[in-house]
């Protein structure tokens, strides 16, 4: 049996996409470990959720470092002490220098709640919103240097409905968010998946030709 590939989960909130995670290893849907969660922010309810899972919780505050580059140079010390081989952002709100991707090449994934190229950066949602979209969604991208830039792994479009306010939209947004990123990470962990510039291949997937989702619905036809 090969080892499961171990992940290092970067955060600086509540945590749940590291829930969904912790879930998906538990019911057998991915096949991974969670080396360590690392969180920029003491007081972080990610960390706790780790900690009451018995996984290694580390912080590493950004006050302490002097530039982002030695910021990184902490986090890649961290990461390889506790054997990681895949690097997880999970609402991790901190730009990445290449100190930790030339570290980890093509090995950093971040769940973003837009459909990217839209809206990346903060606030996905209630700019979204602002906006008038009529869908948005989520996207698991790898990471490159630029803010939710880097080639796109898997996304899931979410419709906007008439009366959402923020706080709605970003909870419909984070039940697809807990059911995509531990599939795309399953997708790593089985080895299916090959960067090719900004495409990204992924071998024997399954594709749903015909299925479209319209805002509003279209007629049943
Ligand atoms: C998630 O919605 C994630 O998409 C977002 O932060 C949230 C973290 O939630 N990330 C970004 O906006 C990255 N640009 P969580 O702490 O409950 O997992």
């Amino acid at each position: 049996m090969p080892e499961p590939l171990a992940l290092g989960v970067l955060l600086s909130g509540s945590g749940t996409n590291l829930q969904a995670l912790i879930d998906a290893i538990g019911a057998g849907a991915l096949d991974a470990r969670i080396a360590v969660v690392v969180s920029n922010v003491a007081e972080a309810g990610g960390l706790e959720r780790a900690r009451r899972c018995g996984l290694p919780a580390v912080v590493l505050r950004h006050g302490d470092a002097p530039s982002r580059e030695a910021y990184d140079a902490r986090l890649v010390e961290t990461l390889h002490a506790h054997g990681v081989g895949l690097v997880v952002l999970a609402g991790f709100m901190r730009l990445v220098t290449t100190v930790l991707l030339e570290a980890f090449p093509t090995r950093v994934v971040n769940v973003h709640p837009a459909l990217l190229p839209a809206f990346p950066g903060l606030h996905a949602e209630r700019r979204a919103l602002a906006h008038g979209a009529r869908i948005t969604g989520v996207t698991v991208h790898f990471v490159d240097e630029k803010t939710d830039h880097g080639p796109i792994l898997a996304q899931v479009a979410v419709p906007i409905l008439p009366g959402d306010t923020e706080e709605t939209l970003h909870a419909r947004i984070q039940r697809q968010e807990h059911r995509l990123y531990p599939f795309a990470i399953q997708l790593i962990a089985a080895g299916r998946v090959r960067v090719d510039g900004r495409r990204v291949i992924v071998r024997n997937a399954t594709f749903a030709a015909d299925a479209a989702l319209a805002s509003p619905a279209l007629p049943i036809t």
